[in-house]
């Protein structure tokens, strides 16, 4: 019987050099769409696919995301006070999101390594990791996507990675599959490369920051021969499990930004703002009047 996924894994020990300056003194993971942090949206897709433990593996200057997900016992007295209960609410509503641990990567050694500080947290039972830059929104009632990856590691027992179709202009972005269809949304992963040139891809299928995997992870990422850089990878111990006949990859649906990117961080704001019932009727009738304008500059 394959064990039920219930607790995960979140690497966020990088320095998110991407949006410097910004990132010198507020780590990326803070970085808001709308108004909740980026890894919000993380958590909270996980907690929707009934995960209720999860690690966060921080670094330097992460200390600010333990305080976001603890109480604020000053600031609410004061709301409490005013009886301002609407946003007393909101400011209680991380704090009791989920179980959140953490530990801490003292050097920048990696996304493999990060993983093997969680073998304590996880022990042997099966968990997901979630990668902060990845923001993948699905409509209400639809399954998360993590919760897509838990049904097909539980379907199958084997460890799963989240699969996604890109252009050949994305492919040296992204880890690249060879695999074989094996039913709806489902891949029997042969192969897999760590961002390969276009011209050397085995396929248009990525893998995104969403996988499920068991603690045999650990063990294989131990013996992972490191790379040119020295740095073990994550898809190379992948790829390991590939070999061996026992990663699958899913093919989820959601729409995925990458809120590592600047041009898709943003994009993600507008379309997070176009859904929010408060702001989207202000907001589309911003984006017309701006588009208006553009085309008539064009
Ligand atoms: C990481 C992984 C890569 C994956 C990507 C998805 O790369 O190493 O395999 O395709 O996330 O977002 P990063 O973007 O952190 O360099």
């Amino acid at each position: 019987m394959v064990k039920k996924v219930t607790k995960a894994v979140i690497p966020a020990a990088g320095f998110g050099t991407r949006f410097l300056p910004v990132t010198k003194s507020v780590c990326k993971e803070m970085l808001p769409i709308v108004d909740k942090p980026t890894i919000q949206y993380i958590v909270e897709e996980a907690v929707s696919a009934g995960i209720r433990d999860i690690l966060i593996v921080t670094g330097k200057n992460k200390k600010i995301l333990e305080d976001y997900f603890d109480s604020a016992p000053e600031l609410e007295s004061l709301l409490e006070q005013d009886n301002k209960e609407e946003l007393l609410h909101l400011c209680r509503s991380t704090e009791k999101m989920a179980n959140i641990h953490y530990i801490r990567q003292s050097h920048a050694t990696g996304f493999a390594d990060a993983i093997l500080l969680a073998q304590t947290f996880t022990g042997n039972d099966p968990f997901a990791v979630l990668l902060g830059d990845d923001v993948i929104y699905t409509p209400e009632g639809k399954r998360p996507a993590i919760g897509q990856l838990i049904d097909c590691f539980e379907e199958n027992g084997k460890p799963t990675a989240a699969v996604m179709e890109v252009s050949d202009a994305d492919i040296p972005k992204y880890a690249n599959i060879k695999g074989e269809e094996d039913g709806k949304n489902r891949y029997r992963i042969e192969k897999i490369v760590e961002k390969p040139a276009a011209a050397q891809k085995f396929s248009n299928k990525a893998v995104i920051g969403r996988y499920v995997v068991d603690s045999d992870i650990y063990e294989i990422i131990r013996r992972t021969p490191p790379s040119k850089s020295g740095e073990v990878y994550f898809t190379d111990a992948l790829g390991l499990l590939a070999k061996e006949n026992r990663l699958m990859g899913c093919v989820f649906e959601g729409k995925r930004y990458d809120a590592g990117n600047k041009q898709e961080y943003l994009e993600a704001n507008i379309e997070y703002a176009l859904r929010d019932r408060e702001l989207s009727s202000g907001m589309k009738k911003y984006i017309l009047s701006l588009a208006d304008a553009l085309r008539r500059k064009q």
